[in-house]
């Protein structure tokens, strides 16, 4: 199945805090086409969660238009086409790691395919865990239940919200890889927000980096390193003068620089 388009069209949003308006994003247009990968730099607060919430229809745009493969985001959520990992892993306490990970299934009324998800739990490293509740384990261990349970449907549109940052380099680096792995095998159309400018420039096609808040685009760089890309790229200087670059714009829109 192909990754389906997902569009960003001069959108808006705001939230009311105690009668204020804080304007968290700001016209933003961006169009990631099917199949493409995108990863998001910016500040902290500076509005990436919100993006990502509002191509999942969990907030409502006040201006604009978002479009998962040209529908309304609700319709696209419903009909299971995408698979999302918040920044916290967000696992039901009271279920197992396999419960955790079977979750959409029951959510969209499908029958749980059980080899895709012991498959997806000794992917990232949880065989044996299986049984285990998320009380059980450590941070890092529920994040990798959460990547599990975002990928189990093949969604069409994979959302990414800092889904590594809880885990050791060693073990980032092997999900990295994983993760370029499924997508390549795939191609579900993947928005990663991320901390790490490397992390970004390993994994995308393209890098995004928006200003503090309100979110506006400040740059949009292609990433040309060809695909797989394996554990070499990271010592090509070519990469860290991209990353290099990719920074220097993060900090201008500090406005510090
Ligand atoms: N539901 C909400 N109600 C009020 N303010 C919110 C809500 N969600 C986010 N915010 C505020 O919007 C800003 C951007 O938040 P967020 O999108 O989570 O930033 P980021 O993910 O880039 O760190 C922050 O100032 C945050 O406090
Ligand atoms: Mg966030």
């Amino acid at each position: 199945m192909q990754g389906l388009p997902l569009s960003f069209n001069d959108v808006s949003k705001a939230f009311t805090i105690k009668g204020e308006a804080l304007r968290v994003i700001d016209g933003m247009t961006l169009e990631c086409p099917a199949g493409s990968f995108t990863a998001i730099l910016g500040p902290s607060g500076c509005g990436k969660s919100t993006l990502l919430r509002l191509a999942l229809a969990l907030e409502e745009d006040d201006g604009g238009s978002v479009k998962v493969g040209g529908d309304d985001p609700v319709l696209a959520r419903r009909s299971g086409a995408v698979g999302v990992a918040f920044q916290d892993a967000a696992l039901l306490p009271w279920r197992t790691v396999q419960d955790n990970v079977r979750l959409p299934f029951e959510v969209l009324g499908r029958t749980p395919d059980r080899k895709q998800i012991g498959d997806l739990i000794d992917l990232v490293g949880l065989k044996g865990f299986e049984k285990a509740k998320p009380g059980e384990l450590s941070g890092g261990m529920r994040q990798r239940v959460a990547i599990a349970r975002s990928l189990v449907t093949d969604p069409r549109v994979l959302l990414m919200d800092e889904p590594f940052g809880a885990l050791d380099l060693i073990l980032r680096r092997q999900m990295n890889l994983e993760l370029q792995r499924i997508w390549s095998a795939k191609r579900p159309t993947t928005l990663l927000i991320t901390h790490g400018v490397d992390e970004a420039v390993y994994l995308a096609d393209r890098v995004v980096v928006l200003s503090p808040r309100p979110a506006r685009v400040l740059a949009d760089i292609d990433i040309p390193f060809e695909r797989p890309r394996g554990p070499e790229l990271l010592r090509d200087p070519a990469f860290h003068e991209l990353c290099d670059e990719i920074g220097a714009h993060l900090d201008s829109g500090r406005g510090d620089a």
